[in-house]
C-alpha cells in the first residue's frame, strides 16, 4: 500500500518527503485554507509539486460539471501531470467521465459508500477516496465500506484505485493494508506516530549506552598499556 501525506503544510510535506515514505501528496480547500486563509493557491500547489514529484491531488471548487472542467483545465496548465480532485455528486461524475475521454487523472472525493465508489469507478475515476475517519466519526464502521469496495473490485476487475482517506491514527493505517486499500492519504501526525515504537527507543537507547560502555573500556585498556 503506498502512502500519500493529506497536507498543504510545507513544512509537514518536506519533513515528511525526506523520509522516502510518500509517493503522494492529497489536499482539498480546507487544508489550503487552513495554512493561509490568503494563500495563492497556484502558488502552493507548484511548491508542493516542486517537493514531492509523484501524485498530487488539487480539488475544484465548482459544482457544476461546466465549472470543474474549467478549473480542471487552469489546474493543468499549472502542471499537467496534475490529478484533479472531483466531489462525488452527479455534476462531478459528468466531469469525471469527460476528463476520463481527455486521459486526465481524477480522484473522485467525499466517497462514504460502496455505491458511490463504483459509480465514480464507473464514470472512469482514476482514484476513488473513501472517508474513513468521517464514518466512524458519526458511528458508522469506515473500514468496511474499504473492505467492501475491495471486495467488489476483486470480484468484478475493476481499475480504479482505492485511496483511502481521513485517516486519523496508525491503526487507521494497518487496518487499511489489511483490508486491500492501494493507497491511505494520512495527515502528518498519524504518518509519524506510525514509526514510533517504545521497544524501538529503548533498544537504541540500550545498544548506544553498551557501544559507549565498550568505548570506555577500550579506552581505559590503552592508557593502562600505554
Ligand atoms: O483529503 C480529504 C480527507 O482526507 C479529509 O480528512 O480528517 O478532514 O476527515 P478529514
Amino acid at each position: 500500500m503506498e502512502l500519500y501525506i493529506d497536507s498543504a503544510n510545507i513544512n509537514e510535506i518536506r519533513e515528511v518527503a525526506a523520509l522516502g515514505i510518500i509517493s503522494g501528496v492529497t489536499t482539498n480547500p480546507s487544508l489550503l485554507a487552513r495554512e493561509d486563509p490568503k494563500v495563492n493557491v497556484r502558488q502552493r500547489i507548484l511548491e508542493i509539486h516542486t517537493l514531492v514529484g509523484g501524485h498530487l491531488s488539487v480539488e475544484v471548487i465548482s459544482t457544476d460539471a461546466d465549472g470543474m472542467l474549467r478549473e480542471a483545465d487552469e489546474i493543468l496548465a499549472w502542471f499537467p501531470e496534475a490529478t484533479i480532485k472531483i466531489p462525488m455528486i452527479a455534476e462531478g461524475l459528468k466531469a469525471v467521465s469527460k476528463l476520463s475521454e481527455q486521459g486526465v487523472d481524477t480522484n473522485v472525493t467525499l466517497i462514504f459508500s460502496p455505491a458511490q465508489a463504483l459509480a465514480a469507478n464507473n464514470a472512469g475515476a482514476t482514484y476513488v477516496s473513501v472517508f474513513v475517519g468521517r464514518l466512524d466519526d458519526i458511528s458508522f464502521d469506515g473500514m468496511q465500506v474499504i473492505r467492501d469496495v475491495r471486495e467488489i473490485w476483486d470480484i468484478q476487475g475493476l481499475n480504479s484505485l482505492i485511496l483511502a482517506a481521513s485517516i486519523r491514527h496508525p491503526m487507521h493505517i494497518v487496518e487499511c493494508a489489511k483490508a486491500g486499500a492501494d493507497i491511505a492519504t494520512c495527515p502528518y501526525k498519524p504518518i509519524m506516530q506510525s514509526l514510533k515504537h517504545p521497544l524501538t527507543d529503548s533498544g537504541l537507547a540500550s545498544f548506544l549506552a553498551d557501544h559507549q560502555k565498550m568505548q570506555a573500556e577500550i579506552k581505559k585498556s590503552s592508557l593502562s598499556t600505554n
